[in-house]
């Protein structure tokens, strides 16, 4: 059956209640009664799955989970769900979406899907040629090997590719390169690195060490660039966010923070769609050191001839779509239904773009306003509820809190007070 794809672009989402938005959602993701059940019910995950999934389980812990409108990611639509405890950065990655959907939104591609298995051989170095010399010669078996643990995954045009070697002085690294298609793939790799390393073993007669994929996906890259025209942010808005990108690329501290806001949107929606996101943080930093040997941000922004901003972000990204938890968890699933992604490789496209929107947000907010107004609504909300406000109070004490600058539970108490007149 043919399915539009959602038009993306609404406009305040956040003004309606619970089950409007839910309605909106059913109907522009085409989504089940079922659907709609897992997202109203109080624990999406059951015990028993959790108990299958970690040790120890003792409950399940929940974060919000929201929808970015306003994407528009290679002519496509999305409504990205986002799952994350900070306030702000839905609204962020909606706004910034917003503003680059006026030049035709984000254009964005991912490469193939190739991650990296490390062996490590332990070995001095006058030892190295020789063994170099035993893996190039038995370089086609290895292969076929590793090929033979996942034998599915070459059914789906995947698997083990080729071997790279590198050398430190006291031993060898052999680089297994394998395609995992939509898998994040840690979990085929691993199994591959630690049938070759006993192989390995026995061809070369050597001491093997570790085997273990690297999170340093050089090979599995997305990218994403999106034009923010200057009569949509400002002229001066363009020159302070390239000023803002300056101070990043010159100071790491800097860069580690301006990282983190790209980070903001990557980890949420890896999160939602039940991927590792610790595995992504680790890739995203170390490349951000790998390019220049120096750690720089992951984004660059420059300014085009007409004057418009031009933003780019390129990053390793190992997402999967497959196995995992994206597998045994009912709401990741549910996540990658309203996403709509066909594969491991559009599901990069659209979190690299989230990651570039959010940095966007966070340095245009920086430069134009400061973060902390944006902040302040939803704090002063969330003190407001500490007070004891309810319903239609909160918006009105956070309201009157933000105009006495004065953000705090004791302010809050005091308005609470005024308003029911006691
Ligand atoms: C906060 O979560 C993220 C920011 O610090 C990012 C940045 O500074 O670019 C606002």
């Amino acid at each position: 059956m043919f399915t539009m794809p959602a038009c993306s672009d609404i406009s305040g989402f956040y003004k309606l209640d619970w089950n409007e938005r839910l309605q909106l959602l059913k109907e522009r993701c085409n989504l089940s009664e079922s659907d709609i059940a897992l997202l109203k019910a109080n624990a999406p995950l059951d015990f028993k799955t959790a108990d299958l999934m970690i040790e120890n389980v003792i409950g399940v812990f929940c974060l919000p989970l929201a929808i970015a409108t306003h994407f528009k990611i290679n002519n496509k639509d999305y409504l990205i769900p986002m799952a994350i405890e900070e306030s702000s950065v839905v609204a962020a990655a909606c706004k910034a979406a917003k503003l680059a959907r006026k030049s035709g939104g984000f254009k964005a591609e991912a490469s193939e899907p190739i991650m990296i298995g490390q062996i490590q051989i332990k070995a001095r170095k006058e030892k190295h040629q020789k063994i170099i010399a035993c893996i190039e010669k038995h370089k086609e078996e290895l292969l076929q090997l590793a090929n033979a643990c996942d034998p599915v995954l070459v059914s789906f045009g995947g698997g083990a590719k080729s071997i790279e070697i590198r050398e430190f002085n006291d031993f060898i690294v052999l680089h297994l390169l394998v395609d995992v298609r939509d898998a994040m793939g840690a979990n085929a790799v691993n199994t591959m690195c630690e049938k070759l390393g006993k192989q390995i073993e026995t061809l070369c007669d050597c001491e093997v060490g570790l085997q273990i994929l690297s999170n340093l996906a050089i090979y599995r890259k997305a990218k994403a660039h999106a034009i923010f025209a200057k009569e949509a942010i400002g002229e001066q808005a363009v020159d302070k966010v390239i000023d803002a990108y300056k101070f990043a690329y010159a100071d790491p501290f800097r860069a580690c923070t301006h990282n983190k806001g790209i980070m903001n949107g990557i980890d949420a929606v890896a999160i939602a769609c039940g991927n590792d996101f610790r595995a992504l943080e680790a890739g995203a930093h170390a490349y951000a050191w790998f390019r220049e040997k120096t750690y720089k941000p992951l984004s660059k922004y420059w300014k085009d001839a007409s004057g418009n901003l031009h933003a780019e972000l390129e990053m390793p990204l190992a997402v999967g779509i497959v196995g995992g938890a994206t597998k045994v968890n009912p709401l990741a699933k549910l996540c990658l239904k309203i996403l709509g992604v066909k594969s491991a490789k559009e599901l990069a496209e659209v979190m690299v773009s989230v990651g570039l929107a959010n940095n966007f947000a966070a340095l245009y907010a920086l430069a134009m306003e400061g973060i902390q107004r944006g902040h302040m609504k939803l704090h002063a909300e969330n003190i407001a509820v500490q007070a004891g406000a309810k319903g239609s109070e909160i918006k009105e004490v956070a309201k009157r809190m933000i105009e006495m600058q004065s953000i705090n539970e004791a302010t809050a108490k005091q308005i609470l007070a005024e308003l029911r007149g006691v």
